[in-house]
């Protein structure tokens, strides 16, 4: 399988969790992976759907479903999931919100305030359950420690084909940098260690990767 022709799935950047009408939770995702991606594929003849929180960049030209909040990405992508050969979910998505939303700005006067969270919906757990044969799904993993071990963890629990895994915490790779680096593994047994380098030229080692590993029409050699 090559990627020509390929429904592609890509998410990207943050979510907000608005607790009243000015304020809201959020990360300091910049979209410039899932972007770069959703590019990368395009070039290679797919045809993608990005759907994508709050970003500063300018699309490459797609399908394009902006949402908000963690809420709003569910919506969309389970509803594109089921026209996807490919899920890519490289969206920061938020873990919690606020519990209730104020409908009028808090004042300063309220103060002291307590938040209180719940949990999100786990869209990519929901994905991986649902997973039609022959659809492949890849998440991503942002961690501060044990890299590899909670990588495949993750891959393993949610039902993924491959997982991309981030080392965050790390000066100038991450969230919010023009740079990364990372360790890729497939379900498959695959493995490629990538050093720092551009998020764009990890686009192409991550579709290339995914590509041997996953539809397994080339050889990439695993270090
Ligand atoms: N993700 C998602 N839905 C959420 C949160 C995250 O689909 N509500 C996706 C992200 O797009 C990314 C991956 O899950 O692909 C990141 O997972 P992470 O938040 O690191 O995993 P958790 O299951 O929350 O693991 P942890 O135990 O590290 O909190």
């Amino acid at each position: 399988m090559t990627y020509k022709g390929l429904r592609v799935l890509v998410t990207a950047g943050p979510t907000r969790e608005f607790l009243d009408p000015v304020r809201f939770l959020s990360n300091p995702s910049s979209g410039k992976m899932g972007y770069a991606i959703a590019a990368e594929a395009i070039k290679r003849g797919a045809k993608v759907t990005l759907v994508t929180g709050p970003t500063a960049l300018v699309p490459p030209r797609c399908r394009v479903i902006c949402v908000v909040s963690a809420s709003d990405m569910h919506r969309a992508v389970l509803k594109e999931a089921r026209r996807a050969d490919l899920i890519i979910m490289t969206a920061a998505v938020s873990d919690f919100t606020p519990v209730s939303f104020l409908r009028h700005k808090v004042k300063k006067k309220d103060a002291p305030l307590t938040l209180t969270l719940k949990p999100t919906k786990d869209i990519l757990k929901e994905l991986g359950d649902r997973k039609r044969p022959g659809q492949i799904l890849v998440g991503f993993a942002a961690e501060t420690k044990n890299l590899k071990m909670s990588a495949l963890d993750k891959m393993r629990r949610k039902n993924l084909d491959a997982i991309v895994a981030n080392r965050v915490g790390v000066k100038g790779s991450g969230f919010a940098g023009d740079r990364n680096e990372a360790l890729l593994l497939s379900a498959s047994g695959g493995i490629r260690r990538l050093s720092r380098m551009t998020k764009k030229a990890m686009a192409k080692e991550i579709l290339s990767f995914l590509a041997a590993y996953s539809f397994g029409d080339e050889i990439v050699p695993s270090v």
